[in-house]
């Protein structure tokens, strides 16, 4: 529709979780390791979106700013704190598979006031237990319909329901929730995802479904929008803007990339097992796959179940064939961990599109016009 020579705006509605307001209905993805902290996601908050920090490897680089030893508590809490100091919705992204950290996080984002804890990478099915939530709203992240019923039903015998869900479909950034041979199914595009979603979330108390992977303009937003989803979430755009902490070479890999440099790697893949989508030029990426990369992992943040069921065995330390070392890859890609570990770029499918790094004033400005 035509206004006085100038296409109409359209607003969206408000997002609201747990009673909360978020003015505009755009989460910023939680990156880790160290892509957003708090000066991406207060930037957010103050553009009326929800900013999200990730609490992947967060101890070590508030220590190293700090120049003191932080744990995981102390740095979700400072970080929190951090990002809600210039007003707005602030939340913070916990992955389950980060076992060793999980709790530690979740009481820290919790006792400086998150405004929500978006929780994936595994069931969150024990969250609601780990300390009482009070007005702060749980979010957990599912890639199926399958995936929220089971945790609707656990955590209702917890006496809690989700504030809202993070559906995340197969052409996201960083890990994802499919099988490699299920990414590319038509059963899995996010436009058909959401509709079984919708559903269990109605049936469980018609909490908002907030949609995320591959949105990347207005047009994606109201379309999703139209279909039922109460928000979006991104992460891909918010890492290309001035106030993401990828370092520079990363958001210029970024503008670079061609479409066909985005590839999900699957051998050399990532230590968890799951998928993991990359540009194909990041040099960790370029090491693993000519079979060049020293194991020379000292993190083991991403842990598998070793043969008596706990949580000890880090794939990336043992074998350099297959595995490429996600916490070394991700951190320098931050700009954190020594001079000799290579950079690892995650991005999402249309990571292609982005010809310039924006203020997140101005891509903000972009995405709600
Ligand atoms: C660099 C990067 C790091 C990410 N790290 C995490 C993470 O630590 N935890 C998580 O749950 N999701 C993570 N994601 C997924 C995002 O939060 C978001 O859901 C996803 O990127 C959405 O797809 P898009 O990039 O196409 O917008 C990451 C994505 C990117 C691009």
């Amino acid at each position: 529709m035509e206004f006085f020579g100038q296409e109409s705006i359209v607003s969206f509605s408000p997002l609201i979780i747990k009673g909360k307001k978020i003015d505009v209905p755009i989460v910023q993805g939680g990156m880790g390791v160290g892509i957003s902290l708090s000066p991406l996601a207060s930037a957010v908050a103050r553009e009326g979106g929800l900013g999200i920090i990730s609490s992947a490897g967060l101890d070590r680089l508030v220590s190293k700013r700090n120049e003191k030893r932080v744990n995981c508590y102390e740095a979700a809490y400072e970080e929190v704190s951090l990002a809600k100091e210039s007003g707005g919705r602030v939340g913070i992204n916990v992955m389950v598979a980060l076992v060793r950290d999980y709790e530690d996080s979740v009481r820290g984002a919790l006792d400086a006031g998150a405004d929500v804890i978006i929780s994936g990478a595994g069931l969150p099915l024990g969250l609601p237990l780990i300390h009482p939530p009070g007005e702060t709203a749980l979010i957990p992240i599912v890639s199926s319909a399958r995936a929220l019923e089971i945790i609707c039903k656990k955590w209702e015998r917890l006496h809690y329901r989700p504030d809202a869900v993070v559906l995340e479909g197969p052409l996201a950034g960083g890990h994802l929730g499919f099988k490699a041979g299920e990414i590319g199914l038509e059963s899995n595009k996010l436009e058909n995802l959401l509709p079984p979603v919708k559903d269990i979330a109605m049936k469980h108390g018609d909490f908002p479904v907030i949609v995320a992977g591959g949105i990347y303009s207005h047009a994606d937003i109201e379309k999703f929008l139209a279909m039922g989803a109460s928000g979006v979430q991104m992460g891909t755009r918010f890492l290309a803007t001035e106030e993401s902490s990828a370092s520079s070479e990363y958001k210029q890999a970024v503008v670079n990339s061609k479409e066909e440099d985005i590839i999900v790697a699957d051998d050399p893949g990532s230590p968890c097992g799951m998928p993991f989508r990359v540009i194909r030029q990041s040099p960790m990426f370029v090491s693993a796959l000519n079979r060049l990369r020293a194991p020379k992992c000292d993190k083991g943040y991403v842990l598998l179940k070793d043969s008596q069921g706990g949580f000890t065995r880090c794939p990336a330390k043992e074998n350099n064939e297959n595995y490429f070392c996600i916490c070394n890859g991700l951190l320098s890609s931050a700009g954190y961990g020594s001079q000799k570990e290579e950079p690892l770029f995650t991005i999402g499918t249309n990571a292609y599109k982005i010809n310039n790094i924006l203020s997140v004033h101005a891509l903000m400005d972009e995405l709600k016009n």
